[in-house]
């Protein structure tokens, strides 16, 4: 039974009936209940919950104006026979009714239960906690979340900042294991998850509701490529106190060339090109590579360098007119044309894109539990971004089907989706891969978490794959749009009124979208962190180098380091840090000044002794 007073009573006319989806009911002028309330309907031996999607006020010539609100059904107990909800007294929903009215105890009791808590649900000075089911986020039955709204207001970042913090505090055991790769796209946004930011009062009381700590993320490995003079990081975070938790990311020819389709655009995708790069790929890098047509001794392709040699090997051949236009079938054009966009890779992706030294890549197989691998690309030239992109998704997908990544379900958060999967644009390599995984992550357990100020300039079969869908503050002319005509006028309103901290959500067992409001992420927001921890100076060369050792061995010293590098070509420097980077010795100093090798004196040429000239007297020719 009802222990508080009813707010209302249920009201049908016969041409505003109650049906079984939506009821109209009256209340008292002064009951606070609004767009959003949810109420319970006790009447008929039934239970109906409902949330409310539009208010009317009128007067009915009594002087006292009748308010009427319409709510939508949420759930109806017992389930069947399905029928009008009853001409019966309206109570504000409890506490106690927030659960069976959006269908949380299917998931959240029991002994495996699957709940991740969004928020709360806040009405009448209470606040219920609201969970996700993680079936439904992370998979097997549904996945993939995507967040809209305008910039600055709606929040979206901070609440996908937020929810990877509450899915890693509260994923459960039995589900398995979780990690997450951020995408860094934008400025310092994601610059700083492992540190922990202020919150108010209020914000921690949330957390406390939804049974939370409100910490930073614990386990967090920064990758970002280098600027093009091959040490210094291309990234925000570069503060001397961050640098041991930021490494570079570093790709060299054999990572591109498994994505040089990325690079190529579709009409040069012919089956002739695709075919020489396989040939490349399979045959030539890595390998030692024997043509006595091109020259006696074999190639070893490891670097864009070599490669490059190996192709004007070729070019050698064909222009001294032995083969024709044609070298081992692949014609001279297509030859050319994969020549030119790898040369374009590695000059517009320099920092990336290494030829000195080693690969220093995402710990592949060895993903952790909980673990935030975040990937900073803001710097990036576009076309290095896409290949960042595609090698990243296609191996956490390669991996995840094989099952030897190291964890079993990654979400990766792409913001400002509308770049990368734009409604129309060209159809890119990028495009087609997000898609993918919109539309086959959710058996791999790859997720896709993404954000973007206007969902309809966004690619469909993205946007509606997303099993959760989040509303922060939004714009009334992209709520003009068709996607939104589902929803009341009423509720149109309040979305282009939300304020921060408040979002509406869509989630499969609602019936109906649902506000809830979430606190404010517990770690550091970009804009503060880059002033906590600004960034630092590009370095000079020398100096570049001794920070990046340090960050591998703290005992590392700026002069020891300037003096080991200065006259010392930059090439031959990058090698030797590469190599102490991958080899990670107790001593990297040693290691370094070892891998450099001995320094090679320029020979300076003495004063020629030449054989003196024989004097005699009788010599002719003397003077
Ligand atoms: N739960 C919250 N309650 C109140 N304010 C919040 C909350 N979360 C974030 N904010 C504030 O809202 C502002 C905008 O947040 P955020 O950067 O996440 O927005 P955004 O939608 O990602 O914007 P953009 O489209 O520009 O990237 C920040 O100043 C942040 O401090
Ligand atoms: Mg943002």
């Amino acid at each position: 039974m009802p222990s508080v007073l009813p707010i209302g009573r249920v009201v049908a006319t016969e041409s505003k009936p109650s049906t079984p989806h939506q009821f109209y009911f009256r209340t008292e002028a002064d009951v606070a209940v609004g767009i959003g309330s949810l109420v319970r309907v006790d009447g008929e031996g039934r239970t109906v919950y409902a949330v409310i999607t539009d208010a009317l006020a009128y007067d009915n010539g009594t002087g006292e104006p009748a308010r009427l609100f319409l709510a939508a059904v949420l759930r109806q107990l017992p389930e069947s026979p399905l029928q009008a909800v009853p001409i019966a007294p309206v109570h504000l929903a409890s506490e106690e009714d927030v659960g069976p009215a959006l269908r949380m105890d299917a998931f959240t009791g029991g002994a495996r239960p699957t709940g991740i808590p969004v928020g709360v649900y806040a009405a009448g000075g209470r606040e219920s906690p609201v969970f996700l089911d993680c079936d439904f986020l992370l998979g097997p039955e549904a996945a993939h979340l995507n967040i809209s709204g305008v910039s600055g207001l709606a929040t979206k970042t901070s609440a996908i900042a937020f929810l990877l913090g509450s899915i890693f505090q509260t994923f459960p055991r039995h589900k398995g294991t979780v990690a997450a790769v951020c995408l860094n796209v934008k400025g310092p946004d994601l610059c700083f998850l492992d540190q922990p930011g202020e919150i108010s009062a209020d914000d921690r009381r949330i957390y406390a509701r939804l049974g939370l700590a409100a910490e930073p993320f614990a386990d967090v490995r920064y990758f970002a490529p280098l600027k093009p003079d091959g040490v210094n990081l291309n990234t925000l975070r570069t503060h001397e106190a961050l640098a041991g938790r930021t490494e570079p990311l570093i790709w060299g020819l054999r990572e591109v060339l498994d994505f040089a389709e990325v690079v190529l655009n579709r009409d040069d995708i012919d089956a002739k090109a695709d075919g020489f790069i396989d040939f490349l790929a399979e045959r030539v890098v890595g390998r030692e590579y024997r043509d006595d047509l091109l020259r006696p001794s074999p190639f070893r392709v490891e670097t864009f360098t070599d490669l490059e040699e190996f192709f004007r090997a070729i070019f050698d051949y064909l222009e001294r007119g032995r083969g024709g236009e044609v070298w081992r079938s692949h014609h001279v054009a297509t030859i050319r044309k994969i020549r030119n966009r790898l040369g374009n890779i590695s000059t517009r992706c320099k920092g990336l894109v290494t030829d000195d030294g080693a690969a220093n890549d995402l710990p592949w197989g060895r993903f952790a539990d909980r673990a935030v691998y975040a990937v900073d690309v803001a710097g990036l030239d576009p076309l290095a971004q896409d290949l960042v992109f595609a090698r990243i998704v296609s191996q956490l997908r390669e991996r995840l089907e094989r099952r030897d990544l190291g964890v079993d379900h990654v979400i990766v958060f792409v913001d400002e989706l509308n770049k990368y999967a734009p409604t129309d644009g060209p159809d890119t390599y990028v495009r087609r891969m997000l898609i993918d995984l919109s539309e086959r992550g959710r058996y791999l357990g790859l997720v896709l978490f993404s954000a973007q100020q206007f969902r309809s300039q966004v690619l469909r079969r993205v946007t509606g794959n997303a099993g959760t869908a989040l509303f922060g503050r939004m714009d009334g002319e992209e709520l003009a749009t068709p996607g939104y005509a589902t929803l009341s006028a009423a509720t149109r309103v309040k979305l282009a009124t939300l304020p921060k901290g408040e979002l509406m959500l869509r989630h499969p067992h609602f019936t109906h979208p649902i506000f809830v409001r979430f606190p404010r992420p517990a770690m550091l927001s970009g804009r503060d962190g880059v002033e906590r921890f600004p960034p630092a100076p590009e370095l000079a060369f020398a100096d570049a180098v001794a920070r990046q050792l340090r960050a591998l061995d703290r005992r590392v010293v700026l002069d020891a380091v300037r003096e080991l590098v200065d006259g010392r070509r930059d090439g031959d420097v990058r090698r030797a840090l590469a190599a102490t980077r991958r080899e990670r010795p107790a001593d990297a100093l040693a290691f370094f000044r070892a891998a450099l090798g001995r320094r090679v004196e320029p020979e300076v040429a003495g004063a020629r002794r030449g054989v003196a000239a024989v004097r005699t007297a009788d010599d002719p020719y003397v003077p």
